[in-house]
């Protein structure tokens, strides 16, 4: 509530993971931001507490694309312009998409956070706040 995050992603699956795609508007301007995927679609909650913890069905710990271990929802961090927009291009390495397994990044919820994911603090990074949640249809 109160977020003026917009944006849309689009996946696709590809060899090894999962191809997400789109742009992001009403950012924080000029700022790294934590984002993931959450384990449940639901982005109801004011605070977004509602998609829960980050995606992780392999019961590891936090981490970053460049770390050897990681939650499956573990993402880089958004890039933001000075206009508070950012592009994503990133493969989400072990995902799925409609295969119906743990993996699977349907009825997921896409989460970004208030400022930089450290990609080592446990359990989340230390990204604080939910600023922007959107569900994977
Ligand atoms: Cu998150
Ligand atoms: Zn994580």
């Amino acid at each position: 509530s109160g977020s003026s995050v917009q944006g849309e992603l689009h996946l696709t699956a590809v060899d090894g993971g999962v191809l997400i795609v789109g742009e992001m508007s009403g950012l924080p301007p000029a700022a790294e931001l934590g984002f993931h995927v959450h384990a449940f679609g639901d982005c109801s909650a004011p605070d977004a507490s509602s998609a829960g913890a980050h995606l992780n069905p392999g019961q590891s710990a936090h981490g970053g694309p460049a770390t050897p271990v990681r939650h499956l929802g573990d993402l880089p961090n958004l890039a933001s312009d000075l206009s508070g927009n950012a592009k994503v291009e990133t493969t989400l390495t072990g995902a799925t998409l409609r295969d119906g397994g743990p993996n699977d990044l349907v009825a997921k919820a896409f989460v970004v956070h208030e400022r930089r994911d450290d990609h080592v603090s446990q359990p989340a990074g230390d990204a604080g706040a939910r600023i922007a949640c959107g569900v994977v249809r």
